[in-house]
């Protein structure tokens, strides 16, 4: 057996003077031919190892550089460096793995997100994406916990499909048909009954659709899975690949599908905070040490810890499409044509910067936001009786915009034919869809959480290509 060793976080939190350990990582530093900063992804801590000076032949200690793997075997003493009790007196020290130093890109220095981009293959071995794919496991780990521990069914939903949940035709296709010479129909157009699924397929938008026919059996499901958009948009929230969390919820409301997304969220970043404190306090270092080359009112007002632990322990403000309208309109940013886009009437999409204005100028918090105008919103949500709006709710976040969207579901098998007709929306291929409202129907709601953008909020980090290992985005598909 090959792995017989203590990861460094246990010894650093546990590890006692006099005991015999085993330990395995990457050499981050090399001091004094003597002192190596000993590092295994356990922990942002380094373990100091000391290969005390004439115990080790010179032709081993030239091979410990940094990025270098090596076993070391020793025993556990009291140290007298700064920032750590304890050390490990080295009596035999093994190289798994050289590193040429010349050629090594990641230096022991600070190296900029945007070069750390390109080399996203070494980047989990600096301390900030240690943190963050730290941070990232916890969260995946709390969202399991939540809802299992509620009774939901996490239900896998086809990550191939040949539907298009959200209506917006922003989908990929997936195909085995020739590029250059792909069969044809009569009128030119590209025959997809010859293709693999004897029709045209692409990657799942969402697991929404599928999602509603589990609660129609399960009362609660919910789904965790990659989702794929093929929207142009190279923003610093906007993957191609992203993680979503959707729960469905049969006999729920608009009102109770709100309640339950702001205790997920709020319960989310109360896991992290427990549980991944030593990395939070990293990052939030960062941040504050970022911040400072910013002006001052491109600064957060809160540290990254304060933000989590306002968002934790205060309620989400609530408020309707129409009423936030009418604050964007009346505010002084709109009157003084500060926003690239003026807000004029009724009916328009709201734009990120208003989304931002709303959660950290107006409000300063989290906004839920909640009926918005139909003709903006997908066919499958509530109708209101209002003949205008329908029973949908956004989340908006501090520093992010959208984190949330969701709705309460028109159950009514009339009302949904209706809109699908009026969005040109073909029943026909929605029957299984449809088969729910026909079979038992029930009020339902449910939401989906973008899972970068829950780790960004939470990180404090501002690109959402680094919260994410390797990133999928117009033009950039490396790794
Ligand atoms: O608002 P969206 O499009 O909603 C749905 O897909 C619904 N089917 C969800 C549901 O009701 N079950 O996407 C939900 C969330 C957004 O609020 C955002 O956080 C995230 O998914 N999201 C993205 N994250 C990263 N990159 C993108 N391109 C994203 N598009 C949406
Ligand atoms: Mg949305």
């Amino acid at each position: 057996m090959f792995n017989k060793r203590t990861k460094i976080k246990m010894l650093l939190s546990s590890g006692k003077e006099g005991e015999q350990v085993t330990v395995m990582g990457w050499v981050r530093t090399f001091r004094n031919n003597q002192f190596i900063a000993l590092n295994d992804g356990s922990t942002n801590h380094n373990l100091q190892v000391v290969a005390a000076l004439g115990a080790f032949d010179e032709a081993l200690l030239k091979r410990i550089t940094t990025g270098a793997s090596i076993r070391a075997s020793g025993l556990l003493v009291a140290s007298l460096g700064k920032g750590q009790s304890i050390e490990l007196k080295a009596g035999s020290i093994e190289i798994l793995g050289d590193s040429d130093a010349e050629k090594y890109p990641l230096q022991p220095k600070k190296h900029s997100l945007e070069f750390l981009r390109e080399i996203a293959h070494l980047r989990f071995r600096t301390n900030t994406f240690g943190s963050v794919f730290r941070i990232r496991h916890s969260l995946a780990f709390a969202v399991h916990k939540f809802f299992h521990e509620k009774g939901f069914v996490y239900l896998h939903t086809p990550i191939i499909t040949s539907s298009d949940a959200e209506g917006a035709g922003e989908m990929f296709r997936v195909t085995t048909l020739s590029p250059d010479a792909p069969p044809r129909n009569e009128d030119g157009s590209i025959n997809f009954k010859e293709d693999f699924f004897g029709k045209s397929a692409n990657l799942t938008v969402s697991g929404q659709l599928e999602g509603e026919l589990g609660a129609m059996a399960f009362s609660e499901v919910y789904t965790f899975g990659p989702t794929f958009r093929a929207e142009n948009s190279n923003t610093t929230r906007h993957l191609a690949e992203f993680w979503m969390i959707e729960p469905e919820m049969a006999f729920h409301d608009l009102e109770d599908n709100m309640l339950l997304a702001e205790e997920f969220i709020r319960y989310l970043i109360g896991f992290v905070m427990d549980n991944n404190r030593e990395d939070l306090d990293f990052l939030a270092q960062r941040l504050a040490e970022e911040e400072k080359s910013l002006p001052q009112d491109k600064r957060s007002e809160l540290g990254l810890i304060e933000k989590l632990e306002f968002v934790r322990n205060n309620e989400f403000q609530r408020l309707t499409y129409t009423e936030a309208i009418d604050i964007l309109r009346e505010s002084n940013h709109n009157k003084k044509k500060k926003f690239q886009y003026p807000v004029e009437g009724w009916g328009v999409d709201l734009q990120s910067e208003h989304e931002r204005y709303l959660v950290e100028k107006h409000f300063k918090k989290p906004v839920i936001l909640t009926n918005y105008p139909k003709e903006i919103k997908a066919f499958y949500m509530r109708q209101n009786d209002d003949g205008k709006t329908v029973a949908a709710m956004d989340i908006l976040a501090p520093g992010i915009g959208e984190i949330v969207g969701g709705s309460q579901r028109e159950e009514r098998l009339d009302r949904l034919e209706t809109r699908m007709r009026e969005m040109h929306i073909p029943a026909e291929e929605l029957s299984w869809y449809l088969d729910t409202r026909r079979f038992g129907t029930v009020p339902h709601a449910g939401f989906g959480l973008g899972f970068e953008r829950m780790v960004q909020f939470v990180t404090g980090m501002t690109n959402i290509r680094d919260v994410i290992a390797f990133a999928r985005t117009p033009k950039n598909c490396e790794f």
